[in-house]
């Protein structure tokens, strides 16, 4: 009776399911292995950890974050996008802390665009983007990220009389871990510009990188019509803290901070405080993290590809995107291979029609317990699953 229609418009989620799945392997005695959830298992920097121990007992902190408080994260924000891509900003305009990423895209999106206005948005995506569209009121048209085209959208292919009011792009990309490099930036920024369409680059996975490949910034192609979202919940391993930060177009995020000024008051101080410390970190802090996750990769997709099935080898993320042979209902077969196996992964189609066949794991767990969650699901036979209501 009392949810709104915006409400019952955010699509319900199949993690649920993998969730009580879960559970019915735990009752059955059986032991999880959950690399269904993409949330870092190392600890963030101590550094930023002894910041934030300190801020607590600092009085100044206590109190509500203004606008001008978040001056030094700004400032942090600013040198860290310059030394990593180059991009130079203005402080007072061009960058906005968040409360995360994802809390930073559902108010954007509320700011830059009106009920009914197009927006682009690949397939396979990070499911939140889909509740936040619904929230917003957009008419969302589709761009299929395709294994041919290394998960990058075809915008040539988009009829010239679509003129979406923005496209949200995600590279190193979750769910598929594919890249992008900078002249892809530079194309997708001129196609933007050609039909009056902001640029939106979800960016949390700037720094876990593997080997010599480094991300690129969609701000290398300038910053008007752009707005890149970071995180520190990724490269820095604090998603618990919720803070990140948006850079870019001036007058979009002058619209997000006067929809945010409605809402929030900017993260508390001492986490402000522990994500200038983390920003301002060597670049080697990072590298360590994302070197975590390259061994795991390393453990992993070479014991998938033994089961037989096609895994790209990912440059960067914390995720491996593996095609499953003859796998047609992706969710029948997570839930039933956590029931009978205790290993949890996320549907293909969790994340859009084009994710099916497809399983993700999040690489959450050391390289053995992955190998051991491989060998798991070597006894799982494929294209037995009992179908489940699609959602
Ligand atoms: C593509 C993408 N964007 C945003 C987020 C969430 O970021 P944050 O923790 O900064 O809200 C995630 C988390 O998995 C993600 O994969």
């Amino acid at each position: 009776m009392w949810a709104s229609k915006r409400a019952g418009a955010v699509p319900g989620s199949v993690f649920a399911l993998m969730d009580a799945a879960k559970e019915r392997a735990r009752a059955a005695g059986r032991s999880v292995i959950d690399l269904s959830i993409g949330s870092s298992d190392q600890s963030p920097p101590e550094a930023a950890l002894e910041t934030l121990r300190e801020a607590t007992r600092d009085p100044a902190t206590y109190r509500y974050p203004l606008f001008s408080d978040t001056r030094p994260l700004r400032e942090a924000a600013a040198k860290y996008l310059h030394r990593r891509f180059g991009v130079t900003l203005e402080v007072e305009t061009e960058v906005l802390p968040l409360i995360g990423a994802q809390e930073g895209l559902a108010h954007l999106l509320l700011a830059v665009t009106d009920p009914g206005d197009t927006l682009l948005l690949p397939d396979p995506c990070y499911p939140p983007y889909l509740g936040a569209s619904a929230i917003a009121g957009l008419r969302v048209v589709t761009l299929p990220l395709r294994p041919e085209r290394g998960f990058l959208p075809d915008l040539g292919a988009v009829p010239a009389d679509v003129r979406p009011r923005a496209l949200l792009l995600n590279y190193p990309n979750n769910p598929t871990s594919a890249v992008a490099d900078a002249a892809f930036f530079q194309e997708a920024a001129a196609w933007c510009r050609s039909r009056g369409t902001l640029l939106i680059h979800d960016h949390p996975y700037a720094e876990l990188t593997f080997g010599d490949y480094r991300a690129a910034s969609a701000l290398e192609a300038g910053l008007e019509g752009i707005v890149e979202l970071h995180s520190l919940s990724k490269t820095h391993h604090m998603g618990g803290f919720r803070v990140g930060f948006a850079a870019g177009d001036r007058e979009a995020l002058a619209a997000l901070a006067r929809v945010k000024g409605a809402v929030d008051f900017h993260p508390y101080l001492g986490i402000q405080r522990a994500a200038t410390v983390a920003l301002g970190l060597p670049d080697e802090v990072g590298r360590a993290g994302a070197q975590v996750f390259q061994q795991r990769r390393d453990a992993l997709v070479p014991a998938l590809r033994a089961l037989g099935w096609e895994v790209t080898l990912p440059q960067a993320s914390m995720y491996v995107w593996a095609r499953v042979p003859g796998l047609t209902d992706s969710v029948a077969y997570a839930v039933r291979a956590a029931e009978t196996t205790g290993v949890a992964v996320s549907p293909g189609r969790a994340f859009g029609g084009q994710g099916e066949g497809f399983v993700r794991f999040a690489l959450v767990q050391p390289p053995e317990v992955l190998e051991e969650a491989a060998r798991r699901l070597a006894g799982v036979t494929v294209g037995e699953e009992a179908p489940l209501p699609r959602s």
